[in-house]
């Protein structure tokens, strides 16, 4: 988007920059005023007379921003703005205002009003009020699409990180499937001399053995390989599917983790047992795929630091260390205090008993870039996606750990999803503004 730094505006907008502005004043003048105004800079404006006229326009969607008188007659621009905020958080609002009226502009600005315009309206100011909400919007924009573009390419380069451990996966199996199909090639080859004289009681009980004994058990076996390298396969192909952010389905927590292991499994194996424990549960609302995607994050570091601790034991000359990684998910359910009803939260622990993180650092872990991991091996943004993530769907992350022993990362989700969470600020009514 251009900006033309003499006024701070935007240049008439191209159709891709065309937004729709909608104008609440009960003064005709006013809004045939600014309605000139906004169609001049190439947007579209939308006029109503009252609050009720705008509030159904701004129900029906497609406006980018509001700007409102605050006096008028039926319902006027606080209420307006109040209603809107129970729908809609991100509106930006602008409100008109007069000087005489400091007590309402303000308890607008606590409602939710974003920025004012002074009356009588000049041109530069309005001009320069609408632009700096579409810069802001814009830049909005471009926020979310970068980190959604950084959550992919982590989740891109984890693969990358996994591969080896992927491919040596694949490999057991398709030895096996290649063995017993081999042996199968040389009992048929041992068959055809036996086939020939049936007649023989010795040769037709080795043929029957040979056929419905242990052909089925090779054949089995090497069932069991394909299987196994098709649910790798999928697993990797689930992880690397670029979800659209959809916070709303039913989410098998069990399913996501058994996914995330059964991709680290290969880096997991050598010194490391995983257990896992469930209570109580039930499916939460959610992304599958993000949720796979912090969980990974999450047994990758884990086992890590136990790789670490592992070169430190051996160096002390103990050669006994045994890594742990314990996976805890169980439901809280929610009460009722007070006549305040809380909801059910699911509550998930990754403990592990590697090298633990010191105090200074424990502070840093989930910024972005923060990696004691060499250059090439870490990028320092895996926990800081885990925190993004968790976030989207209204819940949080945090950590424990005491240096030399061991971390766990707990991870709270509201059952019903960022939904619920959303609607509860809703009907606390805090606004973001104040
Ligand atoms: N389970 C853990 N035990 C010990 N230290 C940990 C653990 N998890 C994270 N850390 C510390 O936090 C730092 C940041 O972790 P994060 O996952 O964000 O990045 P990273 O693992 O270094 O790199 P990547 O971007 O590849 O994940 C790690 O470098 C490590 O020092
Ligand atoms: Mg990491």
């Amino acid at each position: 988007m251009k900006i033309d730094s003499s006024l701070n505006h935007l240049t008439p907008a191209d159709p891709e920059n065309q937004r729709t502005i909608l104008v609440v004043d009960d003064e005709k003048n006013v809004r045939n005023y600014l309605s000139k105004l906004i169609e001049r800079e190439g947007h579209k404006a939308v006029l109503c007379h009252d609050g009720s006229c705008g509030l159904e326009k701004l129900q029906n969607g497609g406006i980018d921003l509001l700007i409102t008188d605050l006096r008028m007659p039926g319902m006027d621009g606080l209420e307006l703005i109040e209603k809107v905020r129970m729908f809609d958080k991100e509106m930006d609002i602008i409100v008109i205002t007069g000087f005489g009226t400091m007590e309402i502009f303000i308890e607008a600005m606590r409602l939710g009003a974003c920025d004012f315009i002074i009356k009588p309206i000049e041109r530069d100011q309005f001009l320069r009020a609408i632009n700096r909400s579409f810069a802001k919007k814009s830049l909005t924009e471009r926020l979310v699409a970068r980190t959604q573009q950084l959550v992919q390419s982590e989740k891109m380069a984890t693969v990358g990180v996994l591969s080896t451990g992927i491919a040596h996966e694949i490999n057991n199996p398709n030895t096996f499937i290649r063995t017993n199909l081999q042996l199968m090639s040389e009992y048929i080859k041992r068959l055809k001399p036996r086939l020939e004289d049936i007649n023989n009681a010795k040769n037709a009980e080795s043929v029957r053995n040979i056929i419905l004994t242990e052909f089925p058990q090779m054949i089995n076996e090497a069932l069991k390989g394909t299987d196994r390298i098709q649910k790798i396969v999928s697993g990797v192909k689930h992880y690397a599917y670029k979800s659209e952010g959809m916070l709303d389905e039913d989410v098998d927590i069990r399913e996501v983790i058994a996914h995330a292991v059964s991709l680290v499994r290969a880096k997991l194996r050598q010194h490391i047992t995983i257990s896992e424990s469930y209570l109580n549960l039930k499916e939460i609302k959610g992304d599958f795929s993000k949720l796979e995607q912090v969980f990974v994050n999450l047994l990758i570091n884990a086992a890590d630091a136990i790789e670490d601790k592992v070169k430190e034991m051996r160096a002390l000359g103990d050669e006994g260390f045994k890594g742990l990684v314990d996976v805890s998910a169980t439901i809280i359910e929610g009460d009722e205090l007070n006549n305040e009803v809380t909801p059910d939260f699911l509550v998930l622990t990754f403990q592990d008993n590697g090298t633990g993180i010191s105090k200074d650092k424990l502070t840093r872990v989930f910024d972005p870039f923060f990696t004691t991991k060499s250059v090439g091996v870490g990028t320092g943004l895996g926990l800081y996606i885990c925190y993004e993530i968790i976030k989207q769907h209204g819940g949080a992350i945090t950590v424990q750990s005491t240096k030399g022993e061991g971390t766990a990362f707990i991870i709270k989700l509201p059952v019903k999803g960022a939904a619920a969470e959303t609607k509860k600020n809703a009907e606390n009514n805090t606004p973001d503004h104040v």
